[in-house]
């Protein structure tokens, strides 16, 4: 696994974010339901991580550290009704091959069989460092949401069904997106 995320986030994506071995402890012990991986060949291939928080207790200006207990995930709650994503990420050979949008929608059967309200996240945003200089996050995100530009992270999740609710500014330490991040949301009943 953490190989997986030395090969998908490469710099100058900080490597004190790839997991390390208590955090991967955590995913599997205190919510296992939200704890995917893709495998091929006896290989793991790409992963992705959730946990359950009410989001009144966060509100949509929250950052990654806080809402995924700087992913350790010991903040989770079993009475939430969020599906927050600490993390999807699929390495680079078999990208574009459907893996991510096969993670993603296994996540949703998740949030349907809990009986959750909804799926969360915070989407970087790794084409917009790029146009810093001329345009605000929020203008990108409407290109990319309009199809005038790509992003290779929110036109994926776009593709996967997520919508866009706002977007966060100091999210992660993420030179590429400045920081940034869309909270995109994904709901069962729309
Ligand atoms: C984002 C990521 C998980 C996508 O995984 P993937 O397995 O390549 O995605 P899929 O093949 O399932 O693609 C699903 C759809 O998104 C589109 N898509 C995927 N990557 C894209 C890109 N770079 N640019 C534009 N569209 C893209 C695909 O064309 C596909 O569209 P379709 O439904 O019309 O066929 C992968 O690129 C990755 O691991 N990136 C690095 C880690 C990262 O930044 N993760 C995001 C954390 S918020």
């Amino acid at each position: 696994m953490i190989d997986v995320q030395r090969v998908s986030f490469h710099p100058p994506f900080p490597e004190e974010l790839w997991w390390n071995t208590d955090q991967l402890t955590e995913h599997v012990s205190r919510f296992p339901e939200g704890a995917l991986c893709a495998e091929a060949d006896g290989r793991i291939i790409g992963s992705m991580t959730g946990l359950l928080v009410d989001m009144n207790d966060y509100g949509h200006s929250h950052n990654w550290e806080t809402i995924t207990g700087g992913g350790y995930i010991r903040n989770h709650n079993v009475n939430g009704d969020t599906l927050y994503v600490v993390d999807i990420c699929v390495i680079p050979e078999y990208r574009k091959s459907g893996i991510g949008k096969l993670l993603m929608q296994t996540m949703y059967e998740t949030v349907v069989q809990l009986g959750l309200r909804n799926l969360l996240g915070g989407g970087r945003m790794p084409g917009y460092g790029a146009h810093a200089h001329e345009i605000t996050p929020e203008a990108y995100l409407d290109k990319v949401l309009q199809g005038e530009w790509k992003d290779p992270v929110i036109t994926f999740l776009l593709r996967c069904g997520r919508m866009p609710i706002g977007v966060a500014h100091h999210y992660l330490e993420d030179e590429q997106s400045n920081n940034c991040a869309a909270i995109m949301e994904w709901h069962p009943f729309k």
